[in-house]
Formats: C-alpha cells, structure tokens, sequence
C-alpha cells in the first residue's frame, strides 16, 4: 500500500464505505479529505450496519487511526453523534481520531440557507441535501469562514459567530425564513465544543510524518467524480473537488506520495439528486433495480435515480485520476436480467461526444450508444471464485476492464466484509 486512495467513479454511493473498511484492515490511517456529511458511507460488520458522514469508514479496525483533514467541513452536530455511536460500540477514540484545526464548520445558518435557496429554486431545484454544504464551502472561499480552529478561542468564536450570522439572518429574512437564533446556537455549539477540542491535532505532520515512516494511508473518497464541483456539468454538482486532486489540497499529502488509486464502480448507475443521467432507466426495470439494490439515499432517503453502467462517464474518470485499479460492486444486483446495457459512447445531433465535452444541457441531450449483453439468472451472493461465477458474468467484467484498460481488483456481491470474488 504506502498511501492508496479510494475513490467512486461514478455519482456517488458505489460502495465506498465497504470498500475502505475492507481494505482499511491494512491500512495505519484512514483519512477523510473533502465534502461534508453530504456524505453517506455504509458499513457492514457482522450483523450490525454503520452509517458515516463524517468519520473515516475504517475506524473500526484496531490500529488504524482515522483522520478528519483540512478539506472536510465539518458539523459538529453531526460529528458528535457520529463519536456517540462509536463510543457505544467501545471504540476508544481518544486514540483513534484526530480531526484537522483547518476544517471549516458547518454551521446552523448554513443549513437553513441551503434549504432556503433550493426552496427558492422551485422546480428548478438542485436536489442538495441541504445540510450546508454548498453555503459553507462558499464562505470558505469568500473568507467568511468558521474553522474547527477558531473554536479554541471561545470569546474569538462568538465574536464571528455572531458577526456572521447577523448577516446571514438579514438573507433568510428575504428568503422569508426564521433567523437563527444567536444566543441559543452559541450555548449548543459551547456545548459541542468541548467534545471535539482533544481530537484537534495538525493533520499535516502527522500524515507527512507517517510516509516517511512507511506507514500505511487509506484516502476515503465522497461522492463520487461526477459531482466534482470543476469536472461534472455545473451547477449539478457537489461543492467540493471530488477528483483526487482533492487529496492535495485536502489533506496537504505531496502528489508523488500517492502510490495507487482504486475506483469503485457499481456495476450500474444511480444518482441522487437532479441533473442529467445520460443512461437513465424509468418505470419497472428501475423500481425493481432499486428495490432489490435497496437504492435509497443514506443520508436523506431519497429513491436513489436509476441507470444502465455508463463506460463514457467512467472512462473520463479513470483517465482524470490515473486510475489503475477498479473494484466492481453490487454485481448481485444484476442477477435476474435476461438483457444488461452498457452505455459505449453518446451522440449528440449524429456525432459522436465525449463527456468532458459536455455542459449541462448537452449531456441532458446525449443519446447513449448501447451494447447489449445476456444476463444471468443465478444468485451470486455467495460465489467467492471468479471461475464459479455465470459464464455471461465473467463476459460483463471482462468487457468493462477491457474498455476501462484497468485491472479489476476484486468484484463485490454483497455489502458484508467479505461477500467478494477474487479475480482469476
Ligand atoms: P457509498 O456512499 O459509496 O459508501 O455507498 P452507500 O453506502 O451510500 O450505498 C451503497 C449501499 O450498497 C450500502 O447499503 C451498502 O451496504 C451496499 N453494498 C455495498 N456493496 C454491495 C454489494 O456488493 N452488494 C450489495 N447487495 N450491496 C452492497
Ligand atoms: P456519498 O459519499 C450521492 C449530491 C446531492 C446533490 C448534489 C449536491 O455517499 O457517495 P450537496 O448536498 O453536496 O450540495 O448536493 O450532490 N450528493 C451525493 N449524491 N452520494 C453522495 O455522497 C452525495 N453527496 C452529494 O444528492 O445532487
Ligand atoms: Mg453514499
């Protein structure tokens, strides 16, 4: 390993939080680098399921440390429940969190802003999950930002605090929103304060420090490369660089420290949220994909959108963040389908486009070019061996890596630790 990163290939929820853990069982640190808890990565141990918004997906394991690094926003609402529950299953965090002072922090206006402004948009919403993401990142940028930082010198925090969300109640007043309350959210965010100021540490050393041990870093990815807030059609995006560009600026750790990047990619499409899905399936076949796949959104529930795979988008991905290496989730999922279609390219007005080409309003115009494939009947929840799986499975993996040019690491069939199939 030395530093490996994980990242989903596609537009989010392709399995990353199973993956890291798997693979965090090797790992010394694991380390969360952008975005917020937008993020929804599950968790399967044994016969209990975690959700994490914020903290690393491999904390569980026993000598691994988990990282919140300078790129994540954090709320600390969110982070302290996210603690509780850890606390709870007897993880001593103490000695296995640590959460950089740089991280800018999601706070109660941001949340009512987010919501304010998609509420605004009506029908030409975005789809956020409206727990601050866009607006907090927006402050950081315009250096109206609250870090983790600042709330180490109380008497500082409320002074910006309350400079802050004075202008920001005058905003919701035009929205027509109830302003935050000034007073109340201090005396909680006092509160939360002393929960997460031992976990404070400079992430920059510690990570620089661990490469130069030969220590092992596990980068966990959020939401996937087709919401990077510079490579995905504006303004459906998230607000954050989802590319592994993201590690650099995110994490501070030097490029050529990065040995490998893995992709995860579900073995068929879904999105949450609105925007353009250029291999988007409607009516029974997506009922029965999300249901069967349980394609419910994990940090809002919403039905999860719907799609054939898309080897347009991912060979964009795979070229924009040197993928070498790809792990293929949820193929159980496609058990049953007597036909499974690949998007190979998109047209648009009879010729050929890439989807870097593409802007919002042409890739909601795209048609897909499909190859059709036979599927298989058999459930392949418990194969383990490449060579058990249905010949037409082994024909569908052997197509993608072929298109891809990566190698496929392993092919996921369920959402425990090891429901995998090692490749021949
Ligand atoms: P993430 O955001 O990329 O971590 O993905 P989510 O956790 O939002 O969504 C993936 C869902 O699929 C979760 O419910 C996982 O437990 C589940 N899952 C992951 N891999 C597999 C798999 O190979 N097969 C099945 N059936 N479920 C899987
Ligand atoms: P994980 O890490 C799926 C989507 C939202 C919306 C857009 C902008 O679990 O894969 P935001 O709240 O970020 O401002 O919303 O981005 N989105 C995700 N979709 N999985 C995610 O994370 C997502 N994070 C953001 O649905 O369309
Ligand atoms: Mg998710």
């Amino acid at each position: 390993m030395p530093a490996v990163s994980v990242i989903g290939l596609q537009w989010g929820d392709e399995g990353k939080g199973k993956i890291v853990d798997l693979l965090a069982g090797n790992a010394d640190y694991v380390v969360r680098y952008h975005g917020g808890n937008n993020a929804g990565h599950t968790v399967v141990v044994g016969t209990k399921k975690f959700f994490f918004h914020l903290i690393p997906s491999g904390i569980f394991h026993k000598n691994t440390t988990a990282v919140i690094a300078n790129g994540v926003i954090l709320d600390p609402e969110v982070l302290v429940a996210e603690m509780d529950t850890l606390i709870k299953e007897g993880i001593n965090l103490s000695k296995k969190l640590i959460i950089s002072p740089r991280c800018h922090l999601i706070l109660p206006y941001h949340k009512k802003l987010d919501a304010a402004y998609e509420n605004a948009r009506g029908k030409k919403k975005l789809g956020t999950t409206k727990v601050g993401i866009g607006p907090t990142y927006s402050d950081k940028v315009s250096y109206n930002g609250i870090r983790v930082y600042d709330l180490i010198d109380w008497k500082d925090f409320c002074s910006k605090f309350e400079f802050q969300a004075k202008i920001k109640n005058k905003i919701l007043k035009t929205f027509g929103v109830p302003p935050v309350n000034i007073s109340k959210s201090l005396l909680r965010l006092k509160k939360l304060r002393t929960r997460i100021l031992p976990y404070i540490k400079d992430c920059f050393e510690v990570l620089n420090d661990a490469v130069r041990r030969k220590k092992k870093i596990l980068f966990e990815g959020a939401h996937g490369i087709m919401l990077d807030l510079d490579w995905s059609p504006y303004p459906y995006t998230t607000a954050s660089n989802t590319i592994v560009g993201g590690i650099n600026t995110g994490s501070g750790l030097p490029f050529k420290s990065l040995d490998s990047v893995i992709g995860v990619v579900k073995a068929f499409t879904s999105r949450v949220g609105e925007g353009p899905l250029p291999t988007e399936i409607t009516g029974r076949l997506a009922v029965a994909l999300r249901e069967r796949g349980g394609e419910y959104g994990t940090t809002t529930g919403r039905p999860r959108r719907m799609g054939w795979l898309d080897l347009e988008a991912l060979r964009f991905s795979c070229k924009i963040n040197n993928v070498s290496e790809i792990v293929i989730t949820k193929l159980d999922i496609l058990s049953g389908l007597i036909d499974i279609k690949v998007c190979t390219a998109y047209m648009l007005g009879g010729r050929k486009i890439n989807y870097a080409g593409c802007g919002y309003r042409e890739l909601a115009r795209v048609k897909p070019v499909y190859r059709s494939f036979p599927g298989w009947i058999e459930d392949i929840s418990e194969i383990r061996t490449y060579s058990k799986l249905p010949k037409e499975c082994r024909n569908y993996l052997e197509f993608i890596a072929k298109f891809l040019d990566v190698k496929i690491k392993f092919a996921s069939v369920g959402a425990e630790r090891n429901a995998n199939v090692k490749m021949k």
